[in-house]
């Protein structure tokens, strides 16, 4: 557990946390504790004791984030909630980005790839994470929104961009700044999207968008949301959708760009799909994207081998037995994503060159909050299969 108060943090940020967290579970399994960030942690390493944390027993369990992140982010986004609250609005996101709602953004979904892959063409050097930023938002506010005026965009891209730069860094050292300009940054977005909800109901036109559910959400007792409430979701599912989607993006990228009998496989399926629409003069259709194979198994083993959300915190509300191991009231508890995604499996991109060939371990269960679900063996036309059921990447 290391020195006292500051536990073995140290060592967390001295060297790579792949490894300190991989050096752990050689030597104590699965199941270890360690101390950090002034908090005593249990850290769990397998598929099951993420299961056990994140599904089985939620309820033992309450999300834990610092205090002056919530404030940037807005207290009432729904991941700092557990019960009722929780689950009506992790439903109601659900629902906005359910597979019926994206099928009819597809073409507009296309129009912004195309842009933004056009303003690559004039030669510059492009930072490929930013670039992605820009795309995962322009898709989220697209998916939220709808379609939104110009200014209004430009106006929640600029104040956001400071919002998430004030979040990732340190509240107390030279980076204050950032987090002071954050906080007034957060503020203006409340007002701009309190405009923009106002605008919507003047119009009585709800949508079918993330927007519209928010509004006319009602629970069982006939309760609404407050204006707050709404905007709170709002900024907390851009935050959730933007970074993850644009690393998972620039992961696949790079691990493309590593294999080139693999890229050149997926320019093809790509090509064949851009001739049948006329070179692109027809949009891509739904069924265009539910049928990509190849492209389908290099986005799932790209977030496998990405992990990009490397660990979750949650705090035990109770003294919780797990397996044998005490879990004490107040510990915080961290399902390590990426040691069960990376350790547990021998699965490479190399054997995804075997095109038709089997790449996938007979169970994989994927422990993010959107891929609760057993993947089974499955060739080519994957997740067409009752078997291979999954809930695909949410954009
Ligand atoms: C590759 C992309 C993504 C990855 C890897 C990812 C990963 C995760 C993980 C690991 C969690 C669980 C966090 C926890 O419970 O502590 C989570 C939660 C969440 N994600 Fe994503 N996410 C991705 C994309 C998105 C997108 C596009 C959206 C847009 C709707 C989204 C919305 C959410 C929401 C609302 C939650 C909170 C769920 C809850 O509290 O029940 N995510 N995501």
């Amino acid at each position: 557990m290391g020195w006292p108060y500051v536990g073995e943090t140290l060592q967390l940020y001295s060297k790579d946390p792949n490894a300190f967290f991989s050096d752990k579970q050689k030597r104590y399994g699965d199941v270890f504790k360690t101390h950090i960030l002034g908090c005593p942690c249990v850290m769990l390493a397998s598929p099951e004791a993420a299961r056990f944390v994140l599904v089985t027993n939620a309820e033992l369990f309450k999300p834990t984030y610092p205090k002056s992140k919530e404030k940037m982010i807005g207290p009432a986004a729904l991941f700092f909630h557990r019960g009722e609250y929780h689950n009506h609005l992790r439903k109601l996101v659900q629902s906005s980005f359910s597979p019926e709602a994206i099928k009819k953004l597809i073409p507009s979904i296309e129009a912004i790839a195309v842009s933004i892959l056009g303003s690559w063409l004039s030669g510059q050097v492009t930072n490929t994470f930013q670039e992605m930023k820009k795309f995962s938002f322009e898709v989220g506010i697209l998916a939220i929104f709808g379609h939104l005026e110009r200014q209004q965009k430009e106006e929640l891209k600029e104040n956001y961009s400071i919002v998430d730069r004030g979040y990732n860094s340190f509240p107390q050292t030279y980076q204050e700044q950032h987090t002071t300009k954050a906080l007034m940054a957060r503020r203006r977005l409340s007002r701009i999207l309190g405009e923009i909800i106002c605008e919507r109901k003047e119009k009585k036109l709800l949508g079918n968008d993330l927007l519209g559910h928010l509004l006319n959400f009602k629970d069982e007792k006939g309760r609404t949301l407050s204006d707050d409430q709404v905007a709170d979701n709002i900024i907390g599912v851009l935050f959730a959708a933007q970074d993850t989607t644009a690393s998972a993006l620039t992961w696949i990228i790079k691990y493309l760009g590593d294999d080139p009998k693999l890229l050149e496989a997926v320019k093809a399926e790509q090509k064949t799909i851009y001739l049948s629409n006329d070179k692109g003069n027809r949009n891509l259709t739904w069924t265009q994207t539910r049928n990509m194979p190849l492209t389908y198994k290099v986005i799932l083993e790209s977030l496998r081998m990405a992990s990009i959300v490397s660990f979750t915190f949650r705090e035990a509300v109770v003294d919780v037995e797990y397996n044998g191991y005490l879990i004490p009231k107040g510990w915080k508890v961290m399902p390590l994503f990426r040691n069960i995604h990376n350790l547990n499996f021998s699965v490479t991109l190399k054997i995804l060159t075997h095109i038709g060939g089997k790449w996938w371990a007979p169970k994989i269960w994927y422990s993010t909050a959107h891929f609760q679900s057993l993947i089974m063996d499955s060739g080519p036309g994957f997740g067409k299969s009752p078997k291979s059921k999954i809930s695909p990447p949410l954009v």
